[in-house]
C-alpha cells in the first residue's frame, strides 16, 4: 500500500508529507518508480490486503465507484459547501466520491478536503484515506479530521455535519457479537438503548450514529442491508432514526459490483425534521415498482376469519409420517407451498419436496401424528383457505371440503364455508398484494417476493364495494383473470396501474381451477 502511494504520488508529481500515518504503520517510507493511477486504487488494495475471513469479520467491502457516485450525488442534493463525514470510511471511497462531486461544482480541492471528516476502527484504513485524499487534493487533510476510532462507541470530536455518508460493516448479529464480547455488546446497549436487539445488524446502528452526527437540516445516506427496512430486529433502529429525522427516500443500487452477499439499499434521512412515522418497507416496495395503495375498508380479514401458521414442531411432527399415496391410499393429501398456485392446488400434478426429498402424491398418516402436529391437523383439517408464504403475489387456494392437510409454513385461514371464496378473492386481489408488499417488503428471502404471515393477513382490509367483490369472486372461481382483476380493482377502488402491475407478476402463477378443467 505504502509503495503504491509513492508510485501514484511520483506519477502525479505530488510531494507526500513525511508525517503521514501510512509510513509509520508500514514501518518505512518506500522508494518507488512513478506508476499512474487513481487515489481510489489504495482503498482497493486495502480491501485485498484482508484475508476473506478477516474482510467478512470487519465488514470491509470497498464501495464500487458507481455506487459511491450515486450515493453521494443523492446525499449532496441541496447542500452547498457541505461538510461531509463518513464514520466507517475504510479506504475513503465515499469521501473521495463526495470530494469529486463538490469539485465538479467548482469548489476548490483544498477547501473541500478541509471539510471532510472520517473515522475507522482500523488505523490502516484511516491512513489509507489520508493518503488518498492528499493525492487527490495535493493537500493534507487537517489534523484531527481523520480518526482511528470505534465510531459507534467513541466520541468523535466532529462538528455537526451537513452530510453523513457511509458503507458501514454489515456485521453478524449482535447476538453472536455479545457472546464473543459481552462488554462491547453491553456498551452498545447502554448507548443505543432499545435500538439494539439480539439480531440487530451493526450497520443499522451506524445509520443511527450517522443521524446523531448530522446537524439539523443535514442529510444522511448510508448503505444498509435491505433488512433494515422491515426486519423485526431493526425496528428499534427505525424508531430511533425516525425520532431524529425523516426517511425521505430509499435508493436501491442498480449498478452492479457490490461484493457483500446481501441485498443492499441506501436510506436517505433528512435529519432534524421528524415527520410522520414513515413505513420504511413502503419505500422499498416503491423502489421495486410496487404501486402505492391505500385501502380504506375498516373491516379486516381478522374480523371474519382466523389465521394461523404452523411452527417447526408441527413440521417435525408430520415429516416422519408422510407416505406416497400408492403406499397409503387412505392417507390425507399433504400440500406444500410449492403446490399452491394462485387459485389452485397442484397436488398430484407436480412433485412436492418434503423432508428434503421429492414426493409425487404425498399423503399424511394422520392417525400416526401426535403432539402439536396432531393439534395442527385437527385445528386446520376442515374447510379453509391455504396461503403460500414466499411468493410474488398472494397465492391462495380454497379447500372447500377439508380434503388437504396444510404443511408448514403455509398460512391457513379458517372461515365459515360460505365466506371462503369471497375471502380468497379478496386476498388474491391485486390491491392486497401491493398493500402487503408495502408492509413486508424486505422480509422475504428475495427482495421482490412477499413474505405472508398469519398476523399480516389478519390485518388485510376487505373490499368496500360489495357488488364488485361478488363479481370478482365469480371471476376467481371461473379462472377469468382479466375479469377478476378488473372487478377486484373496482371492489377496492384502485386504479388500472395496480391491476397492470399485478397482472405482469401474476400470469406466471395464475392457474385457477376452472382454467384447467
Ligand atoms: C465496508 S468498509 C468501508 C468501506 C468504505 N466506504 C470504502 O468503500 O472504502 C467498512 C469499514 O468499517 C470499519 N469498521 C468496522 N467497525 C467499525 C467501528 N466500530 N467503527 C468505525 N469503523 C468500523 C472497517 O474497518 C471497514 O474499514
Amino acid at each position: 500500500m505504502a509503495r503504491r502511494a509513492v508510485e501514484l504520488a511520483a506519477a502525479a508529481g505530488i510531494e507526500l508529507s513525511d508525517d503521514l500515518a501510512l509510513w509509520s504503520l508500514s514501518g518505512e517510507r518506500p522508494v518507488a518508480a512513478p506508476a499512474a493511477g487513481e487515489p481510489e486504487d489504495l482503498g482497493r488494495l486495502l480491501e485485498m490486503s484482508f484475508a476473506p475471513s478477516e474482510r467478512q469479520r470487519q465488514g470491509a467491502h470497498f464501495t464500487p465507484t458507481a455506487l459511491a457516485d450515486d450515493l453521494v450525488a443523492r446525499a449532496l442534493v441541496g447542500h452547498e459547501h457541505a461538510s461531509i463525514g463518513d464514520p466507517a470510511c475504510g479506504g475513503g471511497a465515499l469521501l473521495l466520491a463526495a470530494a469529486r462531486h463538490l469539485a465538479a461544482r467548482g469548489e476548490g480541492r483544498r477547501e473541500i478536503v478541509g471539510r471532510l471528516w472520517g473515522a475507522d476502527i482500523d488505523p490502516l484504513a484511516v491512513a489509507t484515506t489520508e493518503v488518498a485524499l492528499m493525492l487527490w487534493a495535493e493537500s493534507q487533510p487537517p489534523a484531527g479530521n481523520l480518526t482511528a476510532a470505534d465510531a459507534l462507541l467513541d466520541d468523535l470530536a466532529w462538528p455537526p455535519l451537513d452530510v453523513v455518508v457511509g458503507n458501514p460493516p454489515f456485521l453478524t448479529p449482535l447476538g453472536a457479537h455479545a457472546a464473543r464480547d459481552s462488554s462491547t455488546a453491553g456498551r452498545l446497549r447502554e448507548r443505543y438503548g432499545p435500538a439494539v436487539r439480539a439480531y440487530t445488524d451493526a450497520a443499522g446502528l451506524f445509520l443511527l450514529r450517522a443521524c446523531q452526527l448530522a446537524r439539523p437540516g443535514g442529510t444522511v445516506a448510508m448503505l444498509q442491508p435491505q433488512s433494515v427496512l422491515a426486519a423485526r430486529d431493526a425496528a428499534g433502529v427505525r424508531d430511533a432514526v425516525s425520532a431524529l429525522g425523516s426517511l425521505v427516500d430509499v435508493l436501491i443500487p442498480t449498478r452492479a459490483g457490490f461484493d457483500a452477499a446481501v441485498e443492499v439499499c441506501v436510506p436517505i434521512v433528512d435529519v432534524g425534521s421528524p415527520g410522520p412515522r414513515a413505513r420504511w418497507s413502503a419505500h422499498l416496495a416503491t423502489a421495486h415498482g410496487v404501486p402505492a395503495v391505500e385501502l380504506s375498508g375498516a373491516h379486516r380479514l381478522g374480523d371474519e376469519a382466523t389465521t394461523t401458521a404452523g411452527f417447526r414442531s408441527e413440521y417435525y411432527g408430520m415429516v416422519d409420517h408422510v407416505h406416497e399415496e400408492t403406499d397409503l391410499p387412505a392417507g390425507t393429501p399433504l400440500v406444500t407451498s410449492g403446490l399452491i398456485d394462485l387459485g389452485r392446488c397442484a397436488w398430484g400434478e407436480r412433485p412436492a419436496r418434503i423432508g428434503g426429498r421429492p414426493w409425487q402424491r404425498p399423503v399424511l398418516d394422520i392417525g400416526a401424528v401426535g403432539g402439536r402436529a396432531a393439534d395442527w391437523v385437527r385445528r386446520t383439517g376442515g374447510p379453509k383457505l391455504v396461503v403460500a408464504t414466499q411468493t410474488r403475489v398472494v397465492e391462495v387456494v380454497v379447500d372447500e371440503t377439508g380434503r388437504w392437510v396444510a404443511g408448514v409454513p403455509l398460512v391457513v385461514v379458517l372461515a365459515p364455508a360460505d365466506r371462503l371464496w369471497p375471502l380468497a378473492a379478496a386476498l388474491a386481489a391485486p390491491a392486497v398484494s401491493a398493500w402487503l408488499l408495502a408492509r413486508a417488503a424486505g422480509t422475504a428471502r428475495t427482495p421482490r417476493s412477499l413474505k405472508v404471515t398469519a398476523a399480516l393477513l389478519r390485518s388485510v382490509p376487505l373490499p368496500t364495494e360489495h357488488g364488485a367483490w361478488a363479481e370478482g369472486t365469480d371471476a376467481f372461481k371461473l379462472g377469468d383473470l382479466p375479469a377478476f382483476a378488473s372487478a377486484m380493482s373496482a371492489a377496492y377502488g384502485t386504479g388500472p396501474d395496480v391491476g397492470a402491475w399485478w397482472g405482469e407478476r401474476a400470469t406466471t402463477v395464475w392457474s385457477p381451477v376452472a382454467a384447467r378443467r
